[in-house]
């Protein structure tokens, strides 16, 4: 037992038989053949549809996996509760929110709209994350280089991830650089609404978000970030305050009614826990003041998010009792 609790693996030997109980949800969820794999640009397409993992983190640091929870994937729109969450964190909640709402746009993630304010819907979509990291560039040590501040992001993922595996993939930044017109779109759009602190360097902006979306992490990993998120702040493997609560409650609260794209009020309702997705199959749950989940499937539903990650999430409600209300 006291190897295992050293090794950060379960070692409440019978906990309801939570575990055996996140297994059966992995082989259910595992037959799923719904969905299709993002097909964009031609790294994700070539996703096996068949990986699937799961990974849990306790905010005591217990884990526990099942599947292919060490290959390597993109974090795409997973970064952006990531990249928010550093902006709370430096510039507090009242400057962000001058520049981006609350407000779930109920429209596609990428889609060319802008609220009745002239802001980005929420950091969660295309537009608020594009403008998120105009807030990390612009206004959060804004001497540094671009090639500084990327290492500055790098640097907050790998706390929140407690120091484990993370990288970059090079080859999905560019092909996310050459297919990005709605991207660019987005950009200037906002520019031309004057959305941003500085309106400048709008290239800089774009290629750092498509570098943030191409920061490479597996499923393991990516439940240590959750789990940070369900400790407050701190990191459970290092013990590291890495966010300030409050930046914390703020993410998660816009993860709750923004992180499922145009699922979000279903996924809220029906869940009832604060997620996101990527378009590259991943999803990180946070339950908080209990653990954080990563799950990880390419194949995604028409709304984008991962069919049996979706899955999953209704099976852990059906059984136990992390729904909010
Ligand atoms: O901006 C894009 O299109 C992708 N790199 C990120 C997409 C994604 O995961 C969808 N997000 N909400």
């Amino acid at each position: 037992l006291i190897s295992r609790a050293f090794r950060h693996q379960f070692i409440i030997p019978d906990w309801s038989g939570f575990t055996k109980h996140i297994e059966d949800f992995y082989w259910k969820c595992k037959t799923n053949s719904e969905g299709k794999v993002a097909s964009y640009i031609p790294q994700l397409a070539r996703m096996n549809p068949d990986y699937w993992g799961v990974s849990v983190c306790t905010i005591d640091g217990q884990r526990f996996s099942i599947g292919d929870t060490s290959i390597p994937f993109t974090l795409q729109s997973c970064s952006k509760p990531l990249t928010y969450a550093i902006a709370l964190d430096r510039l507090g909640q009242e400057v962000v929110h001058q520049y981006v709402g609350q407000e779930p746009s109920g429209r596609n993630f990428n889609e060319l709209v802008l609220d009745y304010n002239k802001k980005p819907h929420n950091p969660m979509i295309n537009a608020g994350a594009i403008l998120v990291c105009s807030l990390l560039k612009s206004l959060i040590k804004p001497e540094m280089t671009l090639a500084e501040k990327f290492d500055f992001t790098m640097n907050y993922f790998k706390k929140l991830a407690g120091g484990e595996n993370l990288g970059f993939n090079n080859a999905i930044f560019l092909s996310e650089r050459e297919a990005a017109d709605r991207n660019y779109a987005l950009g200037f759009y906002m520019r031309e609404h004057n959305c941003y602190p500085d309106k400048s360097n709008l290239k800089e902006i774009l290629d750092f978000y498509f570098q943030c979306c191409s920061m490479e992490a597996n499923c393991d990993t990516m439940a240590v970030v959750a789990a940070t998120l369900a400790n407050g702040g701190i990191c459970p493997i290092t013990e590291e305050k890495v966010l300030k609560p409050d930046s914390v409650r703020d993410v998660l609260s816009l993860m709750h009614s923004c992180g499922m794209y145009d699922y979000s009020g279903q996924f809220a309702f029906k869940v009832g826990i604060p997620a996101k997705s990527g378009v590259s199959g991943s999803l990180l749950v946070v339950i908080p003041n209990v653990m954080g989940i990563c799950t990880w499937s390419p194949p995604l539903d028409p709304l984008g998010n991962s069919c049996r990650g979706v899955q999953f999430c209704q099976e852990l409600v059906s059984e136990f009792n992390f729904h909010r209300y």
